[in-house]
């Protein structure tokens, strides 16, 4: 999703936004209806049966009330297509009729990268086909997995041996460095030179959404005897490759994803080729790390429905109990998959078949439900019901849809018989607390859920800021990034603010979708009745003494302890800054006034 940022008004992208129309392009997918100064329709990225989904000609950009996508036409591209950022500026120039040359700057040094992963996976692929590829053919067969889906995803062999890759790509003209900085190959301790880090193994290349090779898995084979290594080895994180950030299989999987309007997350490259091989196409895995927010937020671009089909012991069912609540907070609805005891989803698919995976998959019940079962498995042991509450709470408390908190909410009452005044109670505390899992995740969601005064005034502000530069320059003198919760609104003053410096867009500075959600759904909202200028005066003093409230508290705390340790310098360097603070707070109200 990264978007090239302060570019000149007659750069190629301005130029291509300036030249497309977001009515007409989305038009083109969605049926708009005129509602006033905006058009509606029913969102092509949630199933709903009313129209929540706004497109506003005027700033250009559009913005779903539903599930709180929104963009501008590069955004609604991306999104509606799957494909980045570059593709959808090669797409919408050529509607346009303007040329968009393939940029190099900065991305040469990538482009080697690239072509070096490249490279070795073809290594790979005709690795296994040469007498040294024995041991894998025989491993992959062994695996049951068919030649098709073999060169599908184009798997191969690492020889076992010490230079083979090395040798033959530094012949091909790839530097040393390039096959370090890919984790291909080391360089030997004593003496120089590099040895291949991949031997014997069965290797798994990883592709990005644009389908080029950023990365290997290395399974072992199995060995007789000795000392073979880990199962996997993974390349390392480079420029290329951000684990975190891509889902191996998505590319393969995403039309299937969006057929079934569901997803199957499993943890194995080997679950995932076997699933794909077995006819259910919908599936991804992470890469041999947890799975990450970056991560929820991608597929959210699909679907919004998960089913988490982890291995049956206990710490694949701990892996899924922690994936399923950053899904939920991410606003899927998520359901646990069951495997008998003993089997991962491969072996369960080799064995029973796909029908019968399927059957569980349509069978599975949702996190909250799953999370009952385990209570009950436990004779419904009232001190694990406590604690199993309490944790779907925490949980719950971070899903940013509030309709779907809602819908979560009345489910876990049900579920757990307890009332829906405990579970609105429960989460009502939460909401004024820090999260007890720290900030783990999205930030902008719980925010625009638990909008108290202080999240009132802060959008009010952010909504005066996005109306036009003259606010923007007063909410820059009147206002400093701090007095903005951290996460989206403050992300969403700086992108206003160096927008103005620089004299353009604001959008293209948001780096997250949850920041890109937030800012559009303020674009596009409703204006709060009033007038603004009393408004803007209103918000800001809410701002400021909260600020300085905070503020007090911070030096108040660290006063009490300064106190009782002792330190007499500290505590009179506290006082004072304290009694600023409050000549601040008389003195903040007249300021506000002249803003
Ligand atoms: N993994 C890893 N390093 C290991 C073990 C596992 O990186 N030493 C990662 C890999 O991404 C692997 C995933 O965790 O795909 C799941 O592990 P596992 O279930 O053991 O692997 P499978 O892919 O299912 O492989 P197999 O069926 O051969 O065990
Ligand atoms: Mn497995």
């Amino acid at each position: 999703m990264d978007r090239p940022q302060s570019r000149t008004p007659d750069d190629v992208v301005e130029r291509v936004r300036e030249a497309t129309d977001v009515v007409q392009l989305v038009g083109q997918y969605v049926n708009l209806k005129r509602a006033g100064r905006s058009f509606k329709g029913l969102c092509p990225f949630h199933t709903e049966k009313t129209p929540s989904f706004t497109v506003n000609p005027e700033r250009q950009m559009f913005h779903c009330f539903g599930c709180h996508k929104g963009g501008d036409v590069f955004s609604f591209l991306m999104e509606h297509d799957g494909v980045s950022f570059p593709e959808a500026l090669r797409t919408l120039g050529e509607r346009a009729g303007i040329e968009v040359e393939q940029r190099r700057a900065r991305d040469a040094g990538q482009d080697s990268l690239y072509q070096a992963g490249e490279r070795a996976a073809r290594f790979f692929q005709e690795a296994l086909t040469r007498p040294e590829g024995e041991a894998v053919r025989r491993y992959i067969r062994k695996r049951g997995l068919q030649p098709a889906l073999v060169e599908q995803f184009g798997l191969g062999a690492a020889p076992n041996a010490w230079e083979d890759l090395s040798r033959a790509l530094r012949q091909d003209g790839i530097p040393e460095d390039t096959l370090v900085t890919l984790g291909l190959a080391a360089r030997r301790t004593n003496g120089s030179g590099l040895y291949d880090v991949f031997r014997n193994r069965l290797m798994i290349p990883i592709r990005s959404l644009s389908g080029r090779v950023v990365g290997f898995g290395g399974r072992v084979l199995p060995q007789p005897e000795g000392d073979a290594g880990p199962k996997y080895l993974n390349s390392p994180d480079s420029p290329i490759y951000h684990k975190g950030h891509l889902l191996y299989g998505l590319g393969e999987a995403r039309a299937a994803i969006r057929r079934h309007e569901a997803v199957v997350l499993t943890e194995g490259y080997l679950d995932f080729l076997s699933l794909f091989q077995a006819g259910i196409e919908h599936v991804v895995a992470a890469c041999g790390t947890a799975f990450t927010p970056q991560q929820a937020a991608l597929l959210h671009r699909y679907t919004r429905r998960a089913y988490i089909l982890g291995d049956s012991d206990p710490a694949g069912r701990r892996a899924a109990v922690r994936t399923a609540g950053l899904l939920l907070e991410h606003g899927f609805l998520v359901y646990l998959v069951e495997l008998p005891a003993g089997y991962d989803p491969d072996s369960f698919v080799r064995e029973h078949g796909a029908a019968a995976l399927e059957t569980r998959l349509r069978e599975a019940p949702s996190y909250v439900a799953s999370m009952k079962l385990l209570v009950d498995r436990r004779a419904g042991d009232l001190a694990v019901k406590e604690r199993v509450v309490r944790h779907l709470l925490d949980d719950l408390v971070r899903v940013s849809d509030p309709l779907l908190q809602e819908l979560y909410g009345k489910e876990l009452a049900r579920t757990f018989g307890v009332s829906d005044g405990v579970v609105e109670a429960g989460l009502e505390q939460r909401r004024n607390r820090p999260s007890p899992r720290g900030a783990a995740a999205s930030v902008a969601a719980p925010m625009m859920a638990a909008a108290g005064v202080l999240g009132e005034a802060q959008q009010g502000l952010l909504r005066l800021g996005l109306s036009g530069p003259s606010w923007v320059d007063r909410l820059t003198v009147a206002l400093d990034s701090e007095d903005f919760e951290a996460g989206a609104p403050r992300h969403l003053y700086e992108a206003l603010r160096a927008a103005r410096e620089a004299d353009n867009g604001w959008f293209d500075r948001l780096e997250t979708d949850a920041d890109r959600s937030y800012a559009t759904e303020l674009a596009l909202g409703d204006t709060p009745a009033g007038e603004p200028e009393r408004l803007f005066n209103d918000y800001v003093a809410a701002l400021k003494s909260a600020r300085l409230e905070a503020a007090e508290r911070e030096l108040n705390g660290r006063l009490q302890a300064a106190i009782s340790s002792g330190d007499r310098d500290t505590e009179e360097l506290l006082l004072a800054s304290l009694r600023e603070l409050a000549q601040d707070r008389s003195s903040w109200r007249k300021r506000a006034a002249w803003y």
